[in-house]
């Protein structure tokens, strides 16, 4: 994902920039740029790809004495990337980078177009620069100006923001995107998006909060809050361990991956999502022509992704959906038809049995479509089309964020299909969009359900096993919940669907197995609590998860009450991973790298 670094001071700045962004590439990027301000004139540099590209471009730029810069990594989510799309955007005079989404860029944009900015990228973030500079000629400072931008803003952001008129000096803001502020004894001052870019430059840094923004040069940081009062500067002092800064204060990978789902899914969201209908700018209008099924191939976690949108693509778009996992797929000799759309999901991209899938559908002379993580993996350079579901770089084994962007890929493709079958109402697919907005927040980790589940998880180390249990799209949630508990924790788990269990696994049933129950309050809240009972009947150890109060459960874990399933199935795949990486934590395992397990899987 994007990253944001920035200097004030006399070192070569250049090489503190390119430096910083070098430590938040493991975030992901496919692009980057650098401004640097001295003497009042501006030295730009963008490129695409590598950091490497970016050094190139700048290798004659040498700065000596005192100088103000910003940096950026860009992983594309709103246009391409190209050079132009990459960060800082340029004004006429200003520069910025910025990290988030400004919700209201179109509206921006066309007020602006007509008092006379030109715009030159596809991007959001180029209106805050034109934006600031239209204040500028009125304003009585840049400061005034800058902070009249803020208002106007609407969206998350973390913004760097320099102009030729001050020398040196930077504006900065942080509004649901990471910023921090540090500094040194060097009288330098120093500005990431994570304190992984700041570490060894900086002893002390602040963590700015929502709403924060302000003023800084060499020697002074002036900074207000969203009232406009001006806050103390508390500073915290800053480790020296990089690797831990990566993980943003998390203790692993997994956890930093699960508590940043709500960011991540605000990227997979955007700009895809209109008033009254889904829009996917990179799929060909006639993708979809001639195409009477659906088929969806994949592996583990993506797999179940693929099991959640059979449900979804024949309620919403009702069209025949089929899913196949890829290692079966691949020798079973299936019988494909031309009508058949094939779908695969990967995160990575590379997973062998998927991508010879791919080509197996390719050869047959299907369509193919791939919803993947990785632009230009395999199968997204294979695929006649792609979606990218923008979770940038997964580092736990265990996938979290992935499968969530995944999901929501999903859900959002069967809206698109619905509005152009005319297979919902046009209300019906404006309210699902309303709740898909609502993603970000509510996949926000609840901090007194994750200190439950601390506690919870002693409980749950021990016995012969666990069967996750659910019923319709939370069948594949139950498999996944499963699949996580097993990877990280090595203990038997089974997902089931709740309908199933007695059909022959009840016989399991002692105080010795543990049933995590997944009971929705919108989707067969009735016909699963019937399940659970009867495995409570048979003293099964039960472990709810739901909205509702359960009697008979041994422990609950009280999720909120929501307006829909689909949303409920949020809040529970992340309570799911807690819950796995608890247990995990208690049996002392390596969380981010499980045994036996790579991240990604190309052999067969
Ligand atoms: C589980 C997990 C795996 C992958 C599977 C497919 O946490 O990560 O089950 O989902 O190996 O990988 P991709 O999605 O890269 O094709």
């Amino acid at each position: 994902m994007c990253g944001i670094v920035g200097y004030i001071g006399t070192k070569p700045v250049k090489e503190i920039l390119i430096d910083g962004l070098r430590e938040l590439e493991y975030r992901g990027y496919d692009s980057a740029g650098i401004a640097v301000l001295q003497n009042h004139q501006f030295s730009l540099f963008k490129a695409v790809g590598k950091l490497i590209n970016l050094e190139e471009k700048a290798q004659k730029f040498e700065s000596t004495g005192f100088s103000v810069g910003i940096g950026h990594t860009r992983w594309a989510t709103h246009g391409k990337p190209t050079e132009l799309n990459a960060h800082p955007h340029v004004g006429s005079s200003s520069y910025v980078v910025h990290n988030g989404i400004i919700e209201n860029y179109q509206e921006l944009k066309s007020k602006l177009t007509a008092q006379g900015s030109h715009f030159i990228s596809q991007t959001d973030t180029e209106v805050i620069v034109h934006l600031f500079e239209f204040h500028l000629k009125t304003a009585s400072s840049p400061f005034e100006a800058f902070t009249k931008t803020l208002e106007e803003l609407e969206g998350a952001y973390a913004i760097l923001l320099v102009t030729a008129s001050v020398n040196d000096t930077i504006f900065f803001a942080k509004q649901g995107s990471p910023m921090i502020v540090g500094r040194n004894q060097e009288n330098e001052t120093l500005f990431g998006s994570s304190d992984a870019a700041l570490i060894g430059k900086c002893h002390e840094v602040i963590y700015l909060e929502d709403g924060h923004y302000g003023i800084a040069t060499a020697d002074k940081i002036s900074l207000y809050d969203k009232n406009n009062n001006q806050v103390d500067l508390h500073f915290t002092p800053l480790s020296e361990n990089k690797l831990s800064a990566q993980k943003d204060g998390h203790r692993f990978f997994m956890e930093k991956e699960i508590y940043e789902q709500g960011t991540v899914l605000a990227d997979t969201l955007m700009g895809r999502l209109r008033d009254e209908t889904v829009y996917f700018e990179e799929l060909p209008p006639e993708l979809f022509d001639g195409i009477h099924s659906i088929k969806l191939c994949a592996c583990g976690t993506s797999y179940h992704a693929a099991l959640v949108a059979t449900y979804l693509l024949e309620r919403h778009a009702k069209i025949q959906t089929s899913v196949e996992i890829a290692s079966e797929f691949r020798y079973r000799e299936p019988l494909l038809s031309p009508d058949t759309l094939f779908v695969v999901i990967s995160q990575s991209g590379e997973t062998a049995d998927t991508l010879e899938s791919l080509k197996m559908a390719k050869k047959a002379g299907l369509k193919t479509l791939v919803i993947c993580n990785v632009d230009n993996s395999s199968m997204v350079r294979l695929a006649d089309a792609s979606i990218l579901t923008r979770a940038g770089i997964e580092k736990g084994v265990a996938s979290t964020k992935a499968f969530a962007t995944q999901v929501s890929v999903l859900w959002m493709l069967s809206l698109h299909l619905a509005s152009e079958r005319k297979t919902l109402q046009e209300n019906e697919i404006a309210r699902q969009i309303k709740l898909l907005r609502t993603l970000p927040s509510v996949v926000v980790v609840d901090n007194s359900i994750h200190e439950q589940l601390r506690r919870l998880s002693k409980r749950y180390l021990h016995g012969h096993g666990f069967f996750f249990i659910g019923r319709d799209v939370f069948f594949p949630l139950a498999l996944e919940g499963a699949l996580k508990l097993k990877e990280i924790s090595y203990l038997h788990a089974e997902g089931y669907p709740s309908g199933e269990m007695k059909h022959g696994p009840i016989a399991l049933a002692d105080p010795e197995l543990f049933t995590i129950a997944l009971l929705p309050q919108h989707k067969l809240y009735d016909k699963t609590k019937s399940n659970v009972e009867e495995l409570s009947a048979r003293d099964s150890t039960i472990c709810s998860i739901s909205p509702l109060d359960f009697d008979k459960a041994d422990d609950h874990i009280r999720t909120h009450f929501h307006e829909d399933y689909m949303l409920e199935f949020f809040e529970m795949m992340v309570v799911l991973q807690l819950l796995s990486m608890e247990i995990a934590v208690r049996l002392g395992n390596d969380v981010d790298m499980p045994r036996n397990l790579a991240k990604s899987v190309t052999v067969e």
